[in-house]
């Protein structure tokens, strides 16, 4: 079958690696794809969220399946824009619809649905300006720190977190003031959580879902978790504290519960559920939902999938995902992300990259690159992804760490103690 990928990014060339990797495949295209995925199969330059140009691709190209890496074309509808086409209804596209992408493209949407359904997370208001007061309100009766959130989308960046009452309800006042534009019309002030975090991911076909091995990411930028947050800088599977008694939990109260509830409401959810747990006390509770994979997650999570991802894709797409078999490859998975200096703030792109001939053991998985008059380019704030197997997460680790010092652009950084804390 001809399968369309949608987007560009580390994620997008781990999910390319492991489709072209299935005797299913006979053409794999990507949109608009980057200097990764071209080696995996045929870029084609549209954006991910042009809906008319990637129905143009889809005829062209005969296109059987459509799987969406980011979430913006989700939350955009991209689902419902080929559900409703009477040309392209035909044409399964792996990723949820808008009302269901709403898990991660509302905050406020994904609480009032873990509530409806019993579903563990952190006490929560939501507040607009018309209800500040009760926000403040809300905020004078938590104890610090104080956990803000735009409701909308805000590339990662519209979550605070605040020592401080008085400096709690000024950030307050300002998201409702148009801090973080539409994605702060409403924002939800939440009880803060102490544990340690992790990345649980399944994927479903309304009915049934299928549980894909766990990651740990490393969102700061600075070693020992200190400094901004990014998109993430590097990613650990399996993760030890996510043990077999903590993962039946996570089943029982958090996964099951999720699909069953989207189900009861009459939502068909077809794609990855991303749930941003955290570990407090033994038991977990859900931070967030995303409504795809995570990245840099993906970059470590295809290579501990032992089975055929088509498979799984073709699952969704036909409501046959229970008769399918999930495998996962017992090594540790870890990837080490190679950024451009000064991000996650302003950093310079068109860097020329040398070193990636030299890599061994490792699969390199381009984030954030481009191809300048034939030469590769930094083109992103995250550059490379380099994934490696080990018996340990040492040993990956060290092989990620041996390949990223023959890597070279200038500016070039990494954090040196991804897996650190486990
Ligand atoms: P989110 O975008 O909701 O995942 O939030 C970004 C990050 O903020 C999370 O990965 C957590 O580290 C932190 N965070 C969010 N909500 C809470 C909370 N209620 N308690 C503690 N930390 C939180
Ligand atoms: N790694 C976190 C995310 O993809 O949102």
């Amino acid at each position: 079958m001809n399968i369309l990928l949608i987007g560009s990014g580390g994620r997008e060339h781990a999910l390319a690696w492991k489709i072209r990797q299935s005797r299913l495949v006979k053409q794999l295209y990507c949109a608009p794809g980057n200097p990764g995925t071209a080696s995996l199969g045929i870029n084609l330059p549209v954006a991910a969220d042009d809906f008319p140009a990637l129905k143009a691709l889809v005829v062209q190209h005969a296109v059987d399946l459509v799987v969406v890496g980011p979430e913006d074309p989700l939350v955009k509808g991209i689902a419902d824009f080929f559900g409703n086409d009477e040309v392209l209804c035909s044409v399964p596209v792996v990723g949820p619809n808008k009302i269901a992408a709403q898990l991660e493209g509302s905050k406020d949407f994904s609480k009032q649905f873990m509530m409806r359904h019993g579903i563990p997370t952190a006490g929560y208001k939501s507040v607009t300006a018309d209800t500040m007061a009760e926000g403040i309100e809300f905020l004078s009766m938590l104890k610090a720190p104080y956990v803000l959130k735009a409701d909308g989308l805000a590339a990662g960046k519209g979550v605070l977190i605040l020592n401080d009452l008085e400096e709690a309800v000024e950030e307050l006042k300002a998201m409702l003031s148009g801090k973080f534009g539409a994605a702060g019309t409403t924002v939800v002030i939440e009880e803060f959580l102490s544990g340690i975090e992790c990345s649980v991911f399944v994927i479903t076909d309304g009915k049934s879902y299928k549980i894909l091995p766990e990651a740990k990411d490393y969102k700061r930028i600075g070693q020992g978790d200190t400094g901004l947050n990014t998109g993430g800088m590097g990613a650990v599977s399996p993760v030890p504290f996510a043990d077999a008694v903590f993962m039946q939990k996570v089943e029982d109260r958090i996964i099951r519960p999720t699909v069953e509830g989207l189900y009861s409401e009459g939502i068909i959810y077809k794609g990855f559920i991303f749930f941003g747990l955290i570990k407090v006390d033994g038991e977990p509770m859900v931070i967030e939902y995303n409504a795809r994979m995570g990245d840099p997650e993906t970059e470590v999570v295809m290579l501990r999938l032992k089975s055929d991802l088509v498979e799984l894709l073709q699952g969704v797409a036909d409501g046959s995902l229970a008769d399918k078999v999930v495998e996962i490859d017992d090594r540790t998975a870890v990837t080490v992300m190679q950024v451009s200096g000064g991000y996650p703030e302003a950093y310079q792109k068109g860097k020329p990259i040398t070193g990636l001939d030299a890599v061994n053991d490792s699969i390199v998985f381009h984030a954030g690159t481009a191809l300048a008059d034939g030469r590769l380019v930094t083109n992103g704030g995250r550059v490379l992804a380099i994934s490696s197997y080990g018996a340990s997460k040492e040993e990956a680790l060290a092989i990620s760490y041996a390949n990223a010092g023959k890597i070279k652009y200038e500016g070039q950084y990494f954090r040196p103690d991804i897996g650190f804390d486990l």
